[in-house]
């Protein structure tokens, strides 16, 4: 027997699917509501027919996410097909490509039964990027945190924006999002399907899943829903990256429940410095400071009346990457680029060297004060 799930496929070629037997058949809508999530939350599909009522984008996009975790998944195009479709469904990781009007007994030969679940993987890493303060760089540190990320994992990575006010990482990217966090965040279930369906794609290979579009959409998010939402990507994806809020706001604690590592960012200024020692000091009460913390000091310059040193001082703990105020950082975020695309190496170095300590890989060429803090 096997759990099939159809995604927007016409209604005759859902009925000729359900009249199957042995097979335990879930059907659901583009735009399938938290409501149907939460129905079939132990769902978890041998087979999954993508229908033409999901914009042909979108579900190649889908079909690139689920077949890198779940190999042994069987993809199906429901769509009339060109060669050029059927090509880059292959690429996307669509088994076959078939005509709605396909017969009940092809259909019955694609329902074969494959019930292999992938073992977990110890090296997955929730990764949150946090500081006291507003606009010192923890959605520029996301971003190309994540894109160093991706270019080592393509595809293993997510961002997620957490950010419920004025999430604007997909800005950032110069991505326009179809969906955001509040839609999976109101996903009651535990369908990592569902969730994937409302990932944006970005073309240097990871996922990002979109900050709310205002205060009003993020309104009403629980804790438990961010630390369900966290826990369910990273089973599927080997690295969660985590942009948050400015200071310690409910969502952004429940996020460091789930971590491995926090990316601790701050600026070279008195009260940034403060403050980032004071939110140690209470994520450390909290018992919430993942094994791996990284400091990252952002638009360190001379100017600053300030040193590297001084911060180190005055945190009490040393600063293991310094991100150098650098207008191309600035300009990448204007022009929706990453900053680590720019051929600049004082820009790139020190995220390389953050993820070389988040990915237990130590930079070789690049190191940049790289060692990780205990
Ligand atoms: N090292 C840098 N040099 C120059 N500009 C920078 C640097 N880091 C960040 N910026 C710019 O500063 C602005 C704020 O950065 P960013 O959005 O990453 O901060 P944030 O901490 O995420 O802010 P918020 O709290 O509002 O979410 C952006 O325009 C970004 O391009
Ligand atoms: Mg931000």
């Amino acid at each position: 027997m096997s759990n099939i799930l159809l995604v927007a496929v016409d209604p005759a070629f859902g009925e000729r699917v359900s009249s199957l037997t042995g097979h335990h058949v879930v059907a659901v809508d583009a735009h399938a509501s938290s409501t149907s999530a939460e129905r079939h939350r132990d769902f978890r599909p041998d087979v999954v027919f993508v229908g033409t009522g999901v914009p042909i984008d979108r579900a190649l996009t889908y079909a690139s996410s689920v077949s890198a975790d779940w190999p042994d998944l069987v993809l199906v195009l429901v769509s009339p097909t060109t060669r050029r479709l059927a090509r880059r469904a292959e690429r996307a990781g669509f088994e076959h490509v078939i005509d709605p009007g396909t017969s009940a007994a092809d259909l019955e030969r694609l329902a074969g039964p494959a019930d292999v679940e992938k073992p977990a993987d110890a090296a997955h890493r929730v990764v949150v990027v946090a500081s006291p303060k507003g606009g010192v760089g923890k959605t520029t540190t996301a971003v190309n945190l994540t894109g160093v990320l991706a270019a080592a994992a393509p595809w293993e990575v997510v961002l997620v924006d957490l950010d419920l006010q004025f999430g604007d990482a997909s800005a950032m990217l110069g991505l326009t999002p179809q969906n955001t966090v509040v839609d999976a965040l109101s996903a009651e279930g535990d369908d990592s399907m569902f969730v994937r369906t409302l990932l944006t794609i970005h073309p240097s290979g990871f996922y990002l899943l979109a900050g709310a579009d205002g205060p009003a959409d993020g309104g009403g998010v629980t804790g438990d829903q961010v630390r369900k939402l966290v826990s369910q990507l990273s089973t599927s994806f080997r690295y969660v990256v985590v942009d948050t809020s400015a200071g310690l706001l409910e969502e952004t604690l429940a996020s460091l429940e789930e971590a491995s590592d926090l990316v601790m960012v701050t600026a070279l200024d008195v009260a940034t410095l403060r403050s980032t020692h004071k939110e140690l000091d209470v994520l450390g009460e909290l018992g919430l400071v993942p094994a791996g913390r990284h400091l990252l000091l952002n638009r360190a310059h001379r100017g600053a009346g300030l040193t590297v040193r001084d911060a180190e001082r005055m945190l009490d703990v040393a600063v293991p990457v310094v991100v150098p105020r650098s207008d191309r950082i600035g300009l990448a975020a204007n022009h929706g680029t990453l900053a680590i695309d720019v051929k600049d190496a004082r820009v790139r170095k020190p995220f390389d060297a953050l993820a070389a300590a988040i990915s237990g890989v130590r930079p070789t060429r690049h190191s940049h004060r790289g060692e990780k803090l205990a």
